[in-house]
């Protein structure tokens, strides 16, 4: 029988170190309960001890997953330790994950530690974590540049004490395919108790090979867990991307040979929700979830695809959750019929109280576009559960001037704190004319990092996405907005960010 490859979902925790994507408790648990959805082995929830709002998103998610292991990060101390467990308590299944860097370079330069101390405190960490879960898992920070006699050491003494799983990392994305594979297969070789646990892979994408890196220890190592991310979000330029990973595994069977939980037409409904709410756009041409990654353009691709799919396709659109862009409802379709779409599309709303605030969204939007489809449902849910998280500052309308040779003149209405404000300024554009028109009232004092408009379908009929990332303080949040003006949904997303600069829940990316 093939084995099983255990899919360790870190979405929630290094896909959120990225700056900008931290999430909101509530976010959070969407996010978790689409990855369930998604049958993902194990949720790598957060930190605990890094933010009273980590240790109480995991506490939250503990809660409601019933068929994914919850898992939480923690240093290889005691206090991290304790609130992680404290935060798992109630899973059915939970996992405590703690790390410690074993690289002479970090070892030196950032614990400021002796390698005897950090074996020492590696031991004392996974005997101490046992007390709480026989689910352990054990990662060296930097594995992939330390060194392996010391590897060894650390890794025999850890599993002896009752890690279960140990994460190989190549924390700096320094990994090249053939010698990552090599080091965990020479690792598992030497080490006389490496078969008493799981080998994972834990890729970062420097170099652009995280992916690469991972399948590499799979196959050459002989991991048979890989933790990766929803769209590869993660720090700097990301880790393994989890879709790939999936794909890649199901598609050449052949030469993989290895059993996934996964339902794969899960994946591009977790892709969209995860770009929606962190405000990180999926590029067109990124394999399985980019809009283009199924699109044939050329003349002698579509003929041969029309004739026979697999002259050009590897795998089918509809097997990873695309729905060839639809026309699905439109302005006479009733309540029960966009509740009927909303559940096959797995996405939930909490009360009919919230489903009831998003027909009447999908309806104005409807009065506006003739045909509506699958990515307008997930922008108007979207919207409705920022609505729903009690925002500061809420978008009222917009009136905008621009004609050539002149300044363009915005005047916006919103509320902030309950009260209706109007305002109204001018730019070099009719964007910068709204934003500087917000500000006036606003004065948040962030400065925008980024600016990015995507259309959610396909011709000018669609509505646009915006993106707005702001900076303050050392804090860096992204807002969202859609709308089939781009004007109104830049205004949306401006004080979408505001919301999130402004919310206590918010916190700074935990760093370590
Ligand atoms: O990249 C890394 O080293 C990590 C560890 C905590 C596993 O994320
Ligand atoms: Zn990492």
């Amino acid at each position: 029988m093939a084995d099983k490859l255990i899919i360790f979902d870190t979405t929630l925790r290094d896909g959120e170190q990225s700056p900008g994507a931290s999430m909101t408790k509530d976010e959070k648990i969407r996010i978790a309960k689409q990855l369930e959805r998604l049958r993902v082995d194990v949720i790598e929830a957060g930190f605990a001890a890094a933010s009273p709002g980590d240790f109480e998103s995991i506490k939250a998610i503990a809660g409601v997953i019933k068929d994914s292991t919850v898992c939480s990060l923690s240093r290889a101390n005691d206090r991290d330790i304790s609130r992680a467990a404290e935060a798992l308590a109630a899973a059915s299944r939970k996992r405590i994950h703690t790390f410690i860097a074993t690289s002479p370079l970090h070892m030196e330069k950032k614990l400021r530690m002796s390698p005897d101390q950090v074996l020492e405190q590696a031991k004392q960490a996974v005997r101490f974590a046992r007390q709480f879960t026989d689910d352990v898992e054990f990662s060296p920070e930097d594995g992939s540049r330390s060194e392996m006699d010391f590897l060894c050491r650390v890794i025999e003494t850890v599993i002896a004490e009752g890690a279960r799983t140990i994460n190989f990392a190549d924390t700096v994305g320094y990994g090249v395919p053939e010698l990552y594979g090599n080091m965990i297969k020479t690792l598992r070789e030497r080490i006389p108790n490496s078969d008493k646990a799981v080998w994972s892979v834990h890729c970062h994408n420097d170099l652009g090979m995280a992916v690469a890196n991972s399948l590499a220890g799979v196959m050459i190592g002989g991991a048979r867990q890989v933790e990766c991310t929803i769209n590869g979000l993660g720090e700097r330029a990301g880790n393994t991307a989890l879709e790939e990973i999936v794909m890649a595994v199901k598609t050449r069977k052949d030469y993989f040979d290895l059993e996934l939980n996964i339902d794969t037409t899960q994946i591009v409904p977790a892709s969209k929700l995860v770009s929606q709410i962190t405000g990180f756009a999926v590029q067109p041409n990124k394999a399985v979830v980019g809009a283009n990654a199924f699109a044939h353009a050329s003349g002698i691709h579509q003929d041969g695809v029309l004739k026979a799919r697999d002259t050009y396709e590897i795998m089918r659109a509809e097997d990873v959750g695309w729905t060839a862009n639809k026309i699905v409802l439109g302005k006479l379709s009733g309540r029960n019929a966009f509740k009927q779409r909303l559940e096959e599309l797995g996405l939930e709303l909490e009360s009919e109280a919230e489903v009831n605030a998003a027909f009447a969204r999908f309806k104005e939007l409807a009065d506006r576009k003739a045909e509506i489809f699958d990515e307008d449902i997930f922008a108007v849910v979207s919207d409705e559960q920022h609505a729903q998280e009690n925002e500061h500052f809420r978008f009222v309308s917009l009136a905008q001037h621009s004609e050539t040779g002149e300044r363009p003149k915005a005047k916006v209405v919103f509320s902030m704190g309950g009260q209706e404000l109007v305002c109204e300024g001018q730019g070099n554009g009719p964007v910068d004319a709204t934003v500087n028109a917000i500000e006036s009232k606003a004065a948040s004092g962030s400065e925008l990092l980024l600016f990015s408009v995507n259309a959610i379908t396909t011709g000018t009929q669609s509505q646009g996405e915006v993106t707005m990332r702001l900076s303050k303080a050392g804090r860096i949040v992204n807002g969202v907005g859609a709308d089939p003006d781009i004007v109104v949904a830049s205004a949306k997303a401006y004080l979408s960010a505001l919301n999130k600069l402004h919310s206590k829940a918010e916190r700074l990316n935990p760093q370590f």
